[in-house]
């Protein structure tokens, strides 16, 4: 199974996405691939934020080997489930998608229509972003688990 993460920038919010649902799949033997991509191409090539690696870290995770990507109509295809952080990831991704296969593919990351707040504009919001993409990743996982 395949499946993308995607934010406006990919050095924030997906990267964390990518690496946490990484590491929680591998250790549950999960057999995935995950990826994140950003709906920008500001920062692609380069790695996550700092503020991003450095939460990562504090919780356990090492996701500075990742680099941003920019997103692409081919993903529609590539992936099974593609997960966005917020409703303007969410428009700019379905604006891209050629028919009803690739539209149910995705979806809000959070339940509920919540969002996940970029955190680029303030240190502060770092780490409750972070508990807020690991404790939906948890759930997320034990929800795929049950579709293979
Ligand atoms: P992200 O955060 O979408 O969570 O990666 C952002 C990162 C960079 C920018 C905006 C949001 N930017 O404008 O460069």
């Amino acid at each position: 199974m395949k499946i993308l993460m995607v934010c406006l920038g990919n050095i924030c919010r997906s990267p964390l996405a990518e690496g946490i649902v990484r590491q929680l799949a591998s250790a549950r033997n999960a057999d995935w691939e995950i990826a994140s991509a950003g709906t920008g191409n500001w920062h692609v090539g380069q790695p996550a934020d700092r503020r991003s690696i450095a939460v990562a870290r504090s919780y356990g995770y090492d996701i500075s080997r990742q680099r941003a990507k920019h997103f692409n109509a081919g993903m529609l295809e590539e992936y099974d489930h593609i997960l966005v952080m917020d409703r303007q990831n969410l428009k700019d991704v379905l604006k891209l998608s050629g028919n009803n296969e690739q539209r149910k593919k995705v979806r809000l990351f959070l339940t509920g229509d919540l969002e996940v707040t970029d955190p680029y504009y303030d240190d502060q919001l770092f780490d409750p972003v972070f508990l807020t993409i690991e404790e939906r990743a948890k759930d997320l996982i034990k929800e795929l688990s049950q579709k293979i």
